[in-house]
């Protein structure tokens, strides 16, 4: 059984997630770093099914490769060391996923995060890449700068979404000292 852990925001994120990826689907690990949600999606999709995981590191993506070693599952993933603000030019066909987890690698260099400009056009494209009832998650830092430029540029760009065509949540946890990560949630409207 997994454990589901509140305080743990990547967990929130999968159990989010879970029930909207199904056998054989196309998603996108758009931070793949130590590959934790890479595994995730992997697992979810199956062996018909297609992961395309995102890092501007080859550090991180050496990572993100090791664990899919160890686990026999490198055959549904196709890792690509660009940021994920060019994902247009790597994906083709809608996909039913797009899991962000922003900011800097654990472990490595803190001075190499995710962008307020990079994480905004990277999100256009994908909510026009999203299947209908596809979703996006994205887990957000505001306790260091990048990632509070990054919850300005977000919470505005979610609330602005025409609810004719998407719905969007916003998760927090209210009793966390310091400043917690977030979580936003964002579905495709089925059409
Ligand atoms: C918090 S870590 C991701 C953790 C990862 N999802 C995991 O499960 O271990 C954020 C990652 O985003 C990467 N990154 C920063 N800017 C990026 C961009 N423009 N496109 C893709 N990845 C980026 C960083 O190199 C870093 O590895």
């Amino acid at each position: 059984m997994t454990v589901i852990r509140l305080q743990q925001i990547t967990d929130l994120s999968h159990h989010f997630a879970d029930p909207f990826i199904k056998a054989g689907d196309r998603v996108v690990d758009a931070t793949a770093g130590n590959g934790k949600d890479t595994i995730f999606l992997v697992e979810k999709v199956g062996p018909s099914g297609l992961v395309y995981a995102f890092d501007i590191q080859q550090e991180a993506l050496k990572g993100t490769e090791q664990v899919l070693r160890e686990a026999g599952l490198t055959d549904r993933v196709r890792c690509i060391c660009d940021g994920h603000e060019n994902m247009i030019d790597y994906i083709e066909d809608p996909v039913n996923a797009v899991i962000y987890n922003l900011g800097y690698l654990p472990g490595g260099n803190h001075e190499i995060t995710t962008t307020r400009e990079t994480t905004e056009k990277s999100l256009k494209t994908a909510f026009e890449l999203l299947a209908s009832g596809g979703v996006v998650m994205i887990v957000l830092y505001p306790g260091h700068p990048a990632g509070q430029e990054e919850k300005e540029m977000l919470l505005p760009l979610c609330r602005s979404l025409d609810p004719d065509h998407f719905s969007s949540v916003h998760l927090y946890l209210l009793n966390k000292t310091g400043i917690p990560p977030e979580l936003i949630a964002i579905q495709k409207n089925h059409f």
